[in-house]
């Protein structure tokens, strides 16, 4: 589904119509609204990659590469997260074949700089791809067609990608069913995930397997569904060696919500991927909160994430990951529907500048 030009999406349609992204080019962008924010805080910049006993990451587009780009991109973050070119929209090729420039781009960028691989993602139900669609009621050959995709690209990027997230957002919003998608409707609903998993785990045994959901700060039955569906198939024996959980959230989000969900998530004993934090100015509906006050609750909650995350146990903190470097790069920025280009989620301003929410993270690591 592609919003209509000046369709005002609602945050939920926007995660669930990420596809309605994927046509964007990157929009023009302002500089900064918050001159204030891109605070020279104190002092000479830390590296949060330094200063976290964990691996801290971001997710990039190498549309995104460039001098004021790669200088915060390389050295600021031990954990890179492909946003676009590991997946299926854009490798596979209407007639089948598969593209790996972009995604080597990312790899030869992790390598080069010293970072982790974190491959996002293999299966995803936005995807509808023309040389599955042929596929469709051949049960034999759209598995036999699903299981070659995986083995080519999980298998191309072995001993490159520290992980992987395998199934992208499976469950409802509902927090009651299974997401319905060309792959569920041809593997069946557990059976595409479990054939995903199976697979990517054959493709490449080192890689961790994780799944991947967005929501579960702020839909508690999502998330209890969620958690479930993974309890059952860890039970069955599918290979599942982490939880993604998104919290893409906006300024609103009641205070406490994110640590609940990350305890909750926790709770499998598996590690924990916060796995594309960012948090938005903008609201669903109307707000009356002047642009200060917005910025300090998306300071508070950058806090609490972050302070949520480092009270994990130890071997659960698998990565904290930062959707986007600058604002301008940020999706809730890009995107053709996006009508407010002042929109400030991020860690560093339009000219790569550190603002309060990158000091703020710095402190919570240094203990302050
Ligand atoms: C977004 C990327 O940031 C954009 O660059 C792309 O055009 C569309 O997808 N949840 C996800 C991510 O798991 O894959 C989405 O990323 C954001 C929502």
């Amino acid at each position: 589904m592609t919003a209509a030009r000046g369709t005002r999406l609602s945050r939920r349609s926007v995660l669930t119509s990420a596809l309605a992204l994927t046509a964007c080019g990157r929009g023009a962008t302002r500089a900064s609204a918050d001159p204030a924010q891109a605070a020279a805080r104190r002092g000479p910049v830390p590296l949060l990659r330094d200063l976290a006993p964990f691996q801290i990451g971001t997710e990039i587009v190498s549309d995104d590469f460039g001098p004021g780009f790669d200088a915060v991109a390389s050295t600021q973050f031990s954990q890179i997260t492909s946003g676009y070119e590991l997946k299926m929209e854009y490798i596979l090729q209407p007639d089948g074949r598969l593209r790996f420039e972009g995604g080597d781009r990312i790899a030869a960028f992790c390598a080069a700089n010293h970072q982790a691989l974190h491959a996002h993602t293999l299966i995803w139900y936005i995807d509808n791809p023309p040389s599955f669609q042929k596929l469709e009621g051949d049960r034999k050959a759209f598995d036999a067609a699903y299981g070659r995709y995986i083995q080519a690209v999980a298998g191309r990027y072995a001993g490159q990608a520290r992980a992987w997230d395998v199934v992208n957002e499976p469950i409802n919003d509902d927090g009651e069913t299974l997401r319905e998608s060309i792959w569920t409707r041809n593997l069946g609903l557990e059976g595409h995930f479990i054939r995903a998993h199976e697979a990517a785990r054959e493709a490449d045994p080192h890689a961790l397997l994780f799944v991947n959901e967005y929501g579960l700060e702020s839909n508690p039955k999502k998330r209890a569904k969620f958690l479930n569906f993974v309890e059952a198939m860890l039970k069955r024996g599918v290979p599942i060696d982490g939880i993604g959980t998104q919290n893409h959230v906006n300024f609103e989000l009641p205070p406490g919500q994110i640590t609940a969900a990350l305890r909750d998530a926790a709770s499998l004993g598996l590690p924990v991927h916060l796995s594309e934090f960012d948090c938005s100015l903008q609201t669903d509906g109307p707000s009356l909160m002047a642009r200060p006050d917005r910025l300090k609750a998306q300071n508070r909650l950058y806090r609490e994430a972050l302070e949520a995350f480092v009270a994990l146990p130890e071997k659960q903190q698998y990565a904290f990951t930062i959707w986007g470097v600058r604002d301008k790069d940020s999706w809730l920025r890009t995107a053709t529907w996006v009508k407010d280009h002042t929109d400030a989620p991020l860690l560093f301003d339009d000219d790569a500048r550190p603002k309060e929410t990158f000091w703020t993270l710095a402190d919570v690591l240094r203990g302050r």
